[in-house]
């Protein structure tokens, strides 16, 4: 079973208005809702390629039943733990010519209690063979040191980790050494300190994160590609020239292709090549939906891996 744990998932409203022209009234020509957070995108990209998943985490308030909805009506297994605040909305509005506003709250706030039953439920819930994957940003009131806490549990069980987090939450949780992690070229340079250009300074970083007990530092480069340390291998895979639909969610398909290929390939190479036709295929659809499976396939022989 892959675990998809979200703590500070959203609701996501799309707005789409004629013009963006600093009006104090806008009229609104259609908008959509969608159930998102990075852990809920990971869980329906692993549901559309077949892997058995159910999503962890926290949800409350009306938005949180939204999102319980949305992922029954797709037949994505969950059990969250209900908390008193209602889950975040985010809203975006775009116009004719594409500009945009973007408004994400922070999140509700949880408290002690909450948090309690959280872990528990996570304790309960995670088994020998699962593949658990931490993804996104941490409500108020949760500690920092929240990620590092549950990996210190995988790896005292010897369950693997996926760590794909930013800023201060990453650096924490790294120092647990969970198993994989894919931070993108922004989290990397962060995690640094100093702006990274060149593949030997990226792999340089990633070598250091070895330290922590990191097995695999899959970095992603938007449409340069990737890069995965492992070991004393740098591979390198390079990006492919696709008809972008949108970006948005790239990072968490290819968190998503890495999960379901680390069940059902051995191969290091396999594994890489799978996330990366994953990660491909979802910048052909629209906001962060799941690429087509027909649509991965077909990418896999396109991947070029060097070492
Ligand atoms: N413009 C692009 N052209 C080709 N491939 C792309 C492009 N953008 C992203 N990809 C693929 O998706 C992978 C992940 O993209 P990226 O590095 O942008 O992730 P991210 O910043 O973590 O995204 P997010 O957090 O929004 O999900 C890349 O390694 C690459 O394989
Ligand atoms: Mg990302």
């Amino acid at each position: 079973m892959i675990l998809c744990v979200s703590l500070n998932p959203a609701v996501d409203r799309t707005l789409f208005v004629e013009r963006l022209d600093g009006s104090a009234i806008l009229s609104v020509q259609s908008s959509t809702r969608d159930a998102a957070g990075k852990g809920v995108n990971v869980a329906r990209t692993v549901h559309k390629l077949g892997g058995e998943v159910r999503c962890l985490g926290l949800l409350g308030g009306t938005s949180g039943s939204y999102i319980r909805e949305v992922l029954d009506s797709e037949g994505i297994d969950h059990a969250f733990t209900p908390i008193e605040q209602p889950t975040r909305e985010n809203v975006k509005v775009i116009a004719d010519d594409g500009q945009h506003i973007e408004y994400n709250e922070i999140g509700p706030h949880i408290s002690d209690a909450e948090l309690g039953a959280f872990k528990d439920a996570f304790y309960a819930q995670v088994k020998a063979n699962d593949l658990v994957i931490l993804s996104g940003s941490i409500p108020p009131g949760v500690p920092i040191g929240i990620y590092g806490e549950l990996i210190d549990y995988c790896n005292r069980i010897k369950v693997a980790t996926i760590l794909d987090a930013a800023g201060d939450l990453f650096a924490d949780a790294l120092r647990h050494g969970p198993t994989i992690v894919k931070p993108n070229r922004h989290e990397l340079e962060q995690y640094a300190h100093r702006e990274l250009s060149t593949i030997r300074e990226f792999a340089s970083v990633a070598k250091k994160m070895q330290s922590y007990g990191i097995r695999d530092i899959l970095v992603s480069l938007g449409s340069e590609g990737s890069i995965l340390v492992r070991g004393d291998t740098t591979y390198r895979v390079a990006g492919l020239a696709l008809d972008v639909k949108s970006v948005v969610g790239a990072g968490d398909a290819m968190v998503a292709g890495y999960a379901v290929a680390f069940r059902q390939f051995d191969a290091i190479t396999d594994r890489l090549r799978y996330a990366s036709a994953v990660a491909a295929a979802s910048c052909l659809t629209e906001g962060t939906r799941p690429g087509d499976p027909d649509q991965v396939q077909a990418f896999l022989k396109d991947i070029k891996i060097a070492a």
